[in-house]
């Protein structure tokens, strides 16, 4: 994709030198359009050695192609970063008083500003009043972040990290491929209770059906999310306008969300850890050793969520309905031996699609990067992925929208 990226007269200009690097790694084309001030932070050479363009701040170079406009018409995304109080009040004002300025105005594709100013000038009620205006003209914002601000100041008006602006960056630029269809996702792990302060649990963290949430929503998707136990931490990356989050503790509760959620759901991705068995009874009082040594603990099976979905399929079809998703983290370090066994769990649970990854001390639970396998209706691999969870959702919802 063509990605503009516009820098803006901030001390915050050295954390864009990263962003640059991060887009163009990424596979973008990116041409960086830095304003004159932007020039006293961070210098023509560097912009140009990580874009690999050439670089100006001036509207009268390379006219015979027509920069000025040729830009902004070209891009896919415009990116401004650092974006200072006095840019946005210019971009407000729809200024073009240099080359970053007729890209704004030429452009059509969406525009994404990252903030970065200090307190005073954040909460400045010109300020305020001009990122509002822009706001309801559907430009995007990432931050500003509260913390530490040039000079020792603290606050809000800290540009956020070269990270979380290329995660919005790739947000906008998703495919709306989803447009209209409703998702639901459980995540994390089910919780069942021994007595009031204890439980059996396993360690699912539920950042990959976090990533899935986000990922299909990211790509147009009402998304319902049912969270077994997944921390406000982890649940941050799913804030967003179309997405509901439903939290539960016990299988039970998970079961009767989920089936309410798949009531209406086009694709149904169940990537939580769903305890298999309960104590057949909690104690509603704290166990004591004084009630002498406890050696057992009576289980009893949980009822299989993802399976009972599959069978009351409102229309029994996979191709024409509802696509459900199962996962199954497995421990076999041969990878044919765990496709056998989630080629036999997909049939077993009658699910479309099951994804499966190897789960050891190094793979899996509590990590932030994944590595899973799609097993098809044939059996087949219909698709792999690794990297980070998002990557990996990225692969599974292109598998399940590829069957509907
Ligand atoms: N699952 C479910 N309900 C359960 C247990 C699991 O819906 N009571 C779902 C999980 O959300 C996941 C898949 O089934 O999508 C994982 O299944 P897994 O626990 O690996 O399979 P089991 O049927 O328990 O098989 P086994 O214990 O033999 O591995």
């Amino acid at each position: 994709m063509n990605i503009v990226v516009g820098v803006t007269g901030g001390i915050a200009a050295y954390k864009t030198v990263h962003l640059v690097r991060l887009l163009t790694k990424a596979g973008h084309d990116v041409t960086v359009v830095p304003t004159e001030d932007a020039l006293r932070f961070v210098g023509t050479p560097t912009w140009e050695a990580l874009s690999r363009h050439p670089v100006t701040t001036s509207v009268h170079d390379d006219v015979a192609r027509v920069r000025h406009v040729a830009l902004g018409q070209n891009a896919d995304l415009v990116v401004v970063a650092p974006a200072t109080a006095n840019t946005i009040a210019k971009i407000t004002a729809g200024i073009a008083d240099d080359l970053l300025g007729t890209t704004l105005l030429a452009t059509e594709a969406p525009v994404l500003l990252a903030p970065a100013m200090h307190a005073e000038m954040w909460r400045n009620a010109a300020t305020q009043a001009n990122i509002a205006t822009l706001a309801d003209r559907g430009v995007h914002f990432v931050g500003p972040a509260d913390g530490e601000l040039a000079g020792g100041d603290s606050g809000p008006g800290r540009m956020v990290e070269p990270e979380d602006i290329a995660a919005a960056a790739t947000a906008l630029l998703a495919p709306r491929d989803l447009d209209g269809l409703r998702v639901a996702v459980s995540a994390g792990g089910t919780r069942e209770p021994i007595d009031p302060v204890r439980f059996l649990g396993n360690r699912s963290s539920g950042r990959q059906g976090v990533a899935l949430a986000a990922e299909a929503a990211a790509r147009g998707a009402s998304v319902t999310v049912v969270a077994a136990n997944v921390s406000a931490d982890v649940l941050a990356d799913v804030r967003h306008p179309s997405v509901d989050v439903v939290p539960v503790g016990t299988a039970a509760e998970l079961a009767a969300a989920m089936t309410e959620a798949a009531r209406t759901a086009d694709i149904v991705l169940m990537a939580a850890a769903v305890a298999d068995y309960r104590p057949a009874s909690a104690s509603d009082q704290k166990l004591t050793k004084e009630q002498g040594p406890l050696t057992r603990i009576e289980l009893v099976e949980n009822e299989d969520v993802v399976a009972g979905l599959a069978a009351n399929r409102a229309d029994g079809s996979a191709l024409d309905g509802q696509v459900i998703v199962a996962f199954a983290a497995e421990t076999l370090p041969d990878a044919e031996d765990r496709r056998d066994r989630a080629r036999r769990k997909r049939e077993r649970k009658g699910v479309d699609l099951l994804a499966v990854n190897l789960a050891d001390a190094e793979h899996g639970f509590e990590r932030h990067d994944n590595a899973v396998e799609i097993i098809g209706p044939g059996g087949e691999v219909v698709a792999s992925a690794a990297g980070s969870k998002r990557e990996v959702a990225r692969a599974i919802v292109d598998a399940a929208r590829a069957m509907r």
